[in-house]
């Protein structure tokens, strides 16, 4: 199983100063970028595209020089070929919904055959079944906390349950797969995904809506260790 990381979101910084954020969130501790990425049409938002992606790749690197991974989150549909530009541009990681995509198994190729590390994200409503069938291509799940689309909304608890279930599925694979919970999380309640089984823990609005971030990150890591 991994250690523990935080990804802070990014939808939920200065749009106007995104690569100052990205330097200012990297120093203050974060372990991975998380980049949501949204369509006006899978989800009702719209974000940033992989040109964004590929001029903050330059900043995402830690002061001692090594690479802080880009978490890519696509809510967009159709999925393939924006996969491949994310891709292009720099991302380290890419995950998508299995309903935005008419076939998963060839998206889960098409990331890996581009370098980048597959993932599959579960809304708080979907069902687990497609895991039966790609769990061994799997470098990653994400479940969702919240209906994809905004920052800043509520931890739905039923996720809990579903962060359980997914756990069991990846220890009894064997196979190390990275759990990552998105939507809600907050220094008080990450400790509980935790416990259900999450290792690395999205934070848009409750790390950029302070104004000190290495505290609210300090803050989470040391409920985890509790
Ligand atoms: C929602 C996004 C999340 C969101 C998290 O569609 O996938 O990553 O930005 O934001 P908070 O932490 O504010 O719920
Ligand atoms: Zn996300």
């Amino acid at each position: 199983m991994c250690s523990y990381r935080i990804a802070p979101s990014i939808l939920s910084a200065d749009f106007a100063r995104l690569g100052d954020e990205l330097r200012d969130v990297i120093a203050a501790g974060a372990d991975w970028i998380h980049f949501d990425v949204m369509d006006n049409h899978y989800v009702p938002n719209l974000s940033f595209g992989p040109m964004v992606c590929a001029a903050l790749r330059k900043h995402a690197v830690r002061a001692d020089g090594t690479k802080v991974p880009i978490d890519v989150h696509l809510m967009v549909q159709p999925v393939d070929a924006l996969a491949l530009e994310f891709a292009k541009a720099g991302a380290d990681r890419i995950s998508f919904h299995p309903d935005a995509s008419q076939h998963v198994d060839r998206t889960l190729q098409v990331i890996r055959s581009a370098g980048c590390s597959p993932g599959l994200v579960f809304n708080p409503a979907e069902p687990l079944d497609v895991l039966e069938w790609t769990l061994d291509q799997l470098d990653l799940i994400l479940v969702m906390s919240v209906n994809p689309g905004f920052g800043g909304q509520s931890f739905i608890p039923g996720a809990l349950k579903k962060i359980e279930q997914i756990r069991r599925l990846i220890e009894a694979s064997g196979r190390n797969i990275c759990l990552e919970v998105d939507g809600g999380i907050k220094a008080d309640n990450i400790r509980a995904a935790a416990d259900a089984g999450a290792d690395t823990f999205v934070a848009g609005s409750a790390i950029f809506g302070q104004p000190d971030y290495k505290a609210v990150i300090d803050k989470m890591r040391a409920h985890l260790a509790a």
